[in-house]
C-alpha cells in the first residue's frame, strides 16, 4: 500500500519524506491557497524534493484549456501527474491525454461508475473521496469497495487514491480493502504511528530502569 500526503505545505512534506512515509504528494487548489504564496513556487518547489507522482490540479473546465494547462504542469517533471475533475469535458481530457503518454488522477469521485468511466477514458488513477461521503451521512468506503470490484473484475490498471481522509480508521479500512494508495493529511500520518500505550510503557520502561541503574 502506498501512502501519498495530501498536502501544499513544504515543511510537512519535508516531515513526511523525513518518516519514510510519501510515495507521493496530492494538492488540490483549496490546499495551494491555504499556503498563501504563489502556488507556481510551491509546485516547483514540491516538484524539486519529491521523486513520487505528484498531482497537480488543472483549473479549467474546458477539455481544451484542461489540456493545455496539463501539457504545461507534466512538462515540470516525468513525475507529474495531472490531476482532472470528474466531468464530461474532464472524461475527454483523460482520453487525449491518456494517449500523449501524460498521467492524469480523475478527482472528486462520489460514485464507482465515475471510476469506471474514469479508468475507460485511460485514467492512471481515480481519487474517490470518501470523507466528504461520510460528511452527509453516505457510506464513504463502500465506494472503494465498489470501485475494487469493478476494476478487478475488468483487469484496469488504473490505481485507486482513497482521497478525503479525515481519520486513521479511514486509512485502515482503506488497507482492510486492499487499496493501491491512501491520500493522508500530515496530522492523520502521524496519528498512525503514535498510541497512549506506547507512549505510557515507555515511560514506565525509562523510570524502572532508572530504579535499577547503579
Ligand atoms: C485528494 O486528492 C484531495 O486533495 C483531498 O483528499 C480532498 O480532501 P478534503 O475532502 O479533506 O478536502
Amino acid at each position: 500500500m502506498k501512502f501519498f500526503i495530501d498536502t501544499a505545505n513544504i515543511e510537512e512534506i519535508k516531515k513526511g519524506i523525513e518518516m519514510g512515509l510519501v510515495d507521493g504528494v496530492t494538492t488540490n487548489p483549496t490546499l495551494l491557497a491555504k499556503e498563501k504564496k504563489d502556488p507556481n513556487l510551491i509546485i516547483k518547489e514540491i516538484m524539486s524534493i519529491v521523486s513520487g507522482p505528484v498531482s497537480l490540479e488543472v483549473i479549467s473546465k474546458d477539455t481544451e484549456g484542461m489540456c493545455r494547462e496539463a501539457r504545461a504542469l507534466s512538462s515540470l517533471g516525468e513525475n507529474a501527474v495531472i490531476k482532472i475533475p470528474m466531468t464530461e469535458d474532464g472524461i475527454k481530457a483523460v482520453r487525449i491525454l491518456s494517449n500523449e503518454g501524460i498521467k492524469t488522477n480523475v478527482t472528486l469521485v462520489f460514485q464507482p461508475l465515475q471510476a469506471l468511466i474514469a479508468a475507460k477514458a485511460g485514467a492512471t488513477y481515480v481519487s474517490p473521496f470518501i470523507g466528504r461521503l461520510d460528511d452527509i451521512s453516505s457510506r464513504g468506503m463502500g465506494i472503494i469497495e465498489d470501485i475494487t470490484t469493478i476494476f478487478n473484475n475488468y483487469g484496469f490498471e488504473t490505481e485507486i487514491i482513497v482521497a478525503s481522509i479525515r481519520n486513521p480508521l479511514h486509512v485502515l479500512d482503506a488497507a482492510l480493502l486492499g487499496a493501491d494508495i491512501a491520500t493522508i493529511p500530515f496530522n492523520v500520518l502521524k496519528q498512525l504511528i503514535t498510541h497512549p500505550l506506547t507512549d505510557m510503557g515507555i515511560e514506565k520502561f525509562l523510570k524502572d530502569w532508572e530504579s535499577i541503574k547503579k
